[in-house]
């Protein structure tokens, strides 16, 4: 249904923002390092109007489901309680932000590592910036995205996910230095195109997990005595270390390694290599793969079609992400699914549809 079904007027504003696949830098953000992913065809829309009725009423067109919620109330509903972060993080800048209808439709696959909250909170605060002409922007958008996911979200996430969503596009790889917020839009691998595939396993874990590898990689960097694992300059020196900060300290900084040697313009099959480089270092030195994921890893990083394949996300679960031959993405996704089973699906290209 669309807002006009729903509320029966047409909206003010309307703003959308694209989901984001990682390539390369996985659980590097938040140890103030690189990362390189880009966009995905799939987005959120987020169409709003101001209302008199003295709430914020959110309809969640995919997950038919309406929220009521005042200014000083945090929705219980997970959904709405981005959107009304959001909207909090506006009224932080002393802007007062009147009631609204808002209605929000999705194609950005829900849980998969593929930051459908982050495309959620970007289209929102487009949204905001539109109604409301607020002078802030695209990186302070990402900004105050990221505050809503921590403070209203309660996930403590790096700046990678709402960066992307913001200034990332579908043909380029953006290079960020999220210590700096330096960044520029790179070129994909000549001759190679991007294949998202899920694995259908649900990331339960991935919540808690996530905290214990970031508090494990503070306490890392402590014993090393840097601000953050970005700075070890020696990877020698990360071999001292106990486990098992050593191995999540080798991780962050092997693949702070392999995010600068892509970015000096690596050939398809080099961009492969060090994908698979980075997910054995998810799985044996991060320890944030499952077996099935892994599974799914291999049957791609096997595919002739494929240069190159990883977890991609948070991990747990979820997606994985392969670099393809040009023209061939769609071919290997289907033949990889069938060998996979039933619950693997392609994603991007956009199954059925133009990706
Ligand atoms: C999640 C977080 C990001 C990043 C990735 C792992 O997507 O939101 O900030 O840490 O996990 O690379």
């Amino acid at each position: 249904m669309s807002f006009e079904d729903i509320f029966g007027r047409a909206p003010t504003v309307v703003a959308s923002a694209p989901g984001r696949v990682n390539l390369l830098g996985e659980h590097t953000d938040y140890n103030d390092g690189f990362v390189l992913p880009a966009a995905i065809p799939q987005k959120t829309t987020v169409a709003l109007r101001p209302n008199q009725g003295g709430e914020f009423v959110v309809h969640a067109a995919d997950l038919a489901s309406e929220s009521r919620f005042g200014r000083d109330t945090l929705p219980g509903d997970h959904f709405a309680a981005y959107v009304y972060g959001c909207i909090r993080c506006v009224m932080a800048m002393g802007v007062e932000v009147p009631h609204l209808d808002v209605h929000v439709r999705s194609d950005v696959p829900m849980g998969v590592g593929l930051s459908s909250s982050a495309a959620l909170e970007v289209a929102t605060l487009r949204a905001l910036r539109e109604l409301l002409s607020l002078d802030i922007d695209d990186v302070r958008i990402a900004q105050m995205a990221q505050r809503a996911e921590i403070d209203f979200a309660h996930v403590n996430c790096g700046i990678m996910d709402q960066m992307a969503s913001s200034l990332a596009d579908e043909s380029h790889m953006l290079f960020l230095d999220t210590r700096t917020l330096e960044r520029r839009l790179v070129p994909m691998p000549p001759g190679a195109e991007l294949l998202v595939v899920d694995s259908g396993l649900s990331r339960s874990l991935a919540a808690s997990a996530y905290n214990t590898r970031r508090a494990e990689c503070e306490a890392a960097a402590r014993a090393l005595g840097v601000p953050a694992l970005r700075d070890v300059e020696d990877p020698q020196r990360v071999e001292a270390l106990d486990e098992p900060h050593r191995r999540r300290a080798r991780h962050v900084v092997s693949e702070n390694r392999r995010v600068l040697t892509a970015l000096q313009g690596v050939d398809a099959e080099t961009f492969g290599q060090l994908m698979n480089d980075s997910h054995a270092s998810l799985r044996d030195d991060y320890e944030v793969s499952v077996p099935e994921l892994d599974r799914l890893v291999a049957l791609l990083q096997s595919h002739p079609s494929v240069h190159g394949a990883r977890l991609t996300g948070a991990g747990f679960g979820g997606a994985c992400v392969a670099l393809c031959r040009a023209g061939e993405a769609r071919r290997a996704g289907a033949d990889v699914v069938r060998q996979y089973g039933e619950r693997g699906r392609v994603l991007v290209p956009v199954a059925g549809g133009q990706a």
